[in-house]
């Protein structure tokens, strides 16, 4: 095969964050530096406490680093005001909760179409969007549920769709399958799998070593520090 040149979707350097209680400073992010390329499906993997959720609340353009460089998708992140912010999180990036953070009066597909919605999107393409996405995750004959006619497991691919309906460039788990029994856990990392296959690029945080078996590269966090722990060769 000729040179083939990985292009980065995220590029973290020497990120901080800093907290600072009762006069005592607390790096919960350690400077860390972090490439993700397009088409990774990488688990950040870490005890409590290590810093997982600080990192994805960063990642996820939800918080700003103390200090440090943050370009996602071409967009340096930390100079971007608040509104800049909220379109890079409603264009670039999809987010899969641990408890699928569904609206209840809402029916399966009006809650895969709210970011879409958000982004101005007439009610004629977001549905067909919408439409897409829910056969997507096998969803098709339960289009017109409320999330609680669902079961777990279907819910969270609901949130799933909802994530990818805009195409954004990043899907960005926390713990996605952490409400869910082991075998509705498999089911829905073998989904992300068939995603990252598709060519999504995928991070996602887990506590859960079998989570991350199943991710192409696994790095680990600890006291605030990254470590690549494993990198499928490509
Ligand atoms: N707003 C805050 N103010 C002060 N300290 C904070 C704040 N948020 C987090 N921390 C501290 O930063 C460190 C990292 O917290 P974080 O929530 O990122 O951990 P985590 O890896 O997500 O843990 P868990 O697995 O329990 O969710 C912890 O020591 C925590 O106490
Ligand atoms: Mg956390």
């Amino acid at each position: 095969m000729s040179e083939f040149k990985r292009e980065p979707l995220i590029e973290v350097e020497n990120v901080f964050k800093q907290y600072t209680l009762a006069g005592e400073t607390l790096n919960a992010l350690d400077g860390i530096s972090l490439t993700v390329y397009k088409g990774d499906f990488m688990a950040i993997i870490g005890p409590s406490g290590s810093g997982k959720s600080t990192l994805m609340n960063v990642l996820g353009c939800l918080d700003t680093p103390t200090s440090g460089r943050y370009v996602l998708d071409g967009a340096e992140v930390e100079k971007l005001s608040e509104n800049k912010l909220a379109t890079i999180r409603n264009t670039k990036i999809g987010f899969i909760f641990q408890s699928f953070h569904l609206l209840p009066r809402l029916r399966a597909i009006e809650n895969v179409e709210l970011p879409l919605i958000y982004r101005g999107m007439g009610a004629k393409e977001r549905r067909a969007l919408a439409k897409e996405a829910m056969e997507k995750v096998g969803l098709a004959e339960r289009m017109f549920h409320l999330p609680n006619q669902l079961s777990g497991g279907q819910q969270q691919r609901v949130a799933i769709a909802r994530a990818l309906a805009g195409s954004p460039p990043l899907l960005l788990a926390d713990e996605p399958t952490g409400a869910l029994d082991s075998k509705t856990s498999r089911d829905v990392i073998g989904l992300l799998k068939q995603l990252n296959a598709e060519g999504n690029t995928i991070v996602l945080i887990t506590h859960d070593p079998k989570v991350a078996e199943q991710a192409k590269r696994v790095v680990r966090i600890q006291d605030g520090k990254l470590s690549e722990e494993r990198s499928e060769a490509s």
